[in-house]
């Protein structure tokens, strides 16, 4: 059964059709590449589901559930969470408050909740700590907690902003070029836990421009072009498709 599922999207800007009529299905722990040229639409397509963009046509369900037209706090509630493709941080702070700030909905946020429920409070916090902690365990990125974000290279903080986001429990996760200026070594490590969190149950959509690693991690690829899907099939296929040599090599 997919999960997340896209019907007929459109969005134009101005003059510019980003997506036309685009159409994906995700299934449950699936992990999805999407590829395509510069332009093509993928950040769009990512930017729509996520609500950052209401669609100009087209519907969108999680678990069959349509959500077309809910605003990105409430997709977020929902389970569908992203990466940007330019990583953010919060460069000032330090890695674990990265980590601790990313939970928007904590009760100490609450004045009334800070004075009256205190202890509720310092719970939550512990929890919150025992979970980054995991987390940054997990991603190998622990005994950088103290660094400021902005002394950590490229790849790092691309780590950085998916611990983040973990930090949210995910149910489906569309990453924008996770890897993207990554050193091949630490990108084939990052896929490597992104596959771990596929047999956790996770979903993820992923854009990426290098075809070889989504060729080893992906079950499925789509391919995008001038805000259309022109191909979808498994990796090998992608590389054998006739309309995704035309795509890259311009007709
Ligand atoms: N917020 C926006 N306002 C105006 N035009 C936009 C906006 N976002 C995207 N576009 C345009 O929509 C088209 C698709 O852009 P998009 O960023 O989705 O492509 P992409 O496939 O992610 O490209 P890249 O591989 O370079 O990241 C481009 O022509 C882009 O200029
Ligand atoms: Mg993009």
């Amino acid at each position: 059964m997919s999960l997340l599922r896209v019907e007929g999207l459109k969005k134009s800007f101005g003059g510019v059709r980003a997506l036309e009529d685009v159409t994906m299905e995700i299934p449950e722990g699936g992990i999805v590449g999407l590829i395509g040229p510069n332009g093509s639409g993928k950040s769009t397509l990512v930017n729509v589901i996520t609500g950052i963009f209401p669609p100009d046509g087209g519907r969108m369900f999680l678990a069959e559930q349509e959500f077309t037209g809910e605003g990105a706090h409430r997709i977020a509630n929902m389970g569908v969470m992203r990466t940007f493709q330019v990583p953010r941080v919060f460069k000032e702070m330090s890695v674990m408050e990265n980590m601790l700030v990313s939970k928007g909905d904590q009760t100490g946020e609450d004045l009334f909740n800070t004075f009256f429920r205190w202890g509720r409070v310092r719970e939550e916090e512990r929890e919150n700590i025992a979970r980054a902690r995991d987390i940054l365990e997990f991603l190998e990125i622990w005994h950088m907690k103290n660094e400021l974000a902005s002394s950590l290279s490229g790849g790092q903080q691309k780590l950085l902003a998916l611990a983040r986001v973990l930090m949210a429990g995910p149910r489906v996760l569309l990453l924008d070029e996770p890897v993207a200026g990554v050193n091949p070594k630490l990108a084939r490590k990052i896929f490597g836990k992104i596959q771990e969190l596929r047999e956790g149950g996770m979903t993820f959509l992923i854009i990426e421009h290098d075809v070889d690693i989504l060729m080893d991690f992906c079950d499925e690829i789509y391919v995008m072009d001038r805000g259309r899907i022109v191909f979808k099939g498994e990796p090998r296929e992608v590389l054998e498709s006739k309309e995704v040599m035309e795509v890259y090599m311009g007709g």
